[in-house]
């Protein structure tokens, strides 16, 4: 609705940029960035009784259960900081049970971003990303090379093994489907194989046809 704050959600198969064009999005739109993943990788770290849950769901490239997932989420949309500002999930639902849990709430976007890559491309983007812990930037050293002087202290996630990526590959393919259904009105798709300046442009028309229809 006009005025109202911009609820965006982003999807797409493992490394195909949402984390990427994530960080382009809040920059310029100023939403609250809601991303399952790196909420998930937090508790981890923290050897919360969530985290503990979680790890090896995480480790094997499984969908963690919703008993862990479905609250997170839920209470982080609930908070008034990101109701103010409006809100960027990603990462979230990841399967028709995950829509359907926030449906029953009343909570659905203004816009779905599908952001398509082939499988063949995904491989090379997950085994060559590292990330700094620092300042949480996302690298790639063919696609987006780091600076020298930060390479020592570059992290590389432990579920970004060939095969590990293989099998977040298969959950993906297994449920997408099902998650674009409940968002038939709402999803528009990206070419997520363009560079990552053109995909982003890609979003912000897709972002400003919506609200000039608003
Ligand atoms: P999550 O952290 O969300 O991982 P993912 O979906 O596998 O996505 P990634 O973070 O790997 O990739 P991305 O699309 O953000 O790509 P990026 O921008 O980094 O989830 C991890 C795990 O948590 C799941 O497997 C599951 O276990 C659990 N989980 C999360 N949500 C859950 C839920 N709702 N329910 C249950 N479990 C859940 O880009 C990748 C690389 O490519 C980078 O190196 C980047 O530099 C490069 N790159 C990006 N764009 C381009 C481009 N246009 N051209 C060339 N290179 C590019």
């Amino acid at each position: 609705q006009p005025g109202q704050p911009l609820r965006v959600m982003i999807a797409g198969a493992p490394a195909a940029g949402k984390g990427t064009q994530c960080a382009k999005i809040v920059d310029k739109y100023g939403l609250m960035h809601i991303s399952v993943g790196d909420l998930l990788r937090a508790e981890v770290a923290a050897g919360t009784p969530a985290g503990r849950k979680a790890k090896n769901f995480m480790d094997n490239g499984d969908l963690v259960p919703n008993e862990v997932v479905v609250e997170m989420v839920k209470n982080k949309l609930g908070e008034d900081e990101v109701q103010q500002n409006g809100w960027l999930l990603d990462g979230y639902p990841r399967s028709g049970e995950q829509a359907e849990a926030i449906e029953k709430e009343g909570i659905r976007p203004d816009i779905f971003l599908l952001i398509n890559v082939p499988d063949e491309l995904l491989i090379d983007r997950v085994v060559g990303r590292r990330s700094d812990p620092a300042t949480g930037e996302i690298y790639h050293l063919t696609f987006k090379p780091p600076p020298p002087e930060i390479v020592s202290r570059l992290v590389q996630r432990s579920d970004d093994t060939e095969e590990k990526a293989r099998n977040r590959l298969r959950t993906y393919h297994a449920n997408v489907d099902a998650v674009v259904g409940y968002y038939k009105n709402e999803v528009v798709e990206i070419d997520g194989t363009a560079s990552m300046d053109m995909v982003f442009e890609d979003i912000v028309a897709a972002i400003d046809g919506i609200r000039h229809l608003a």
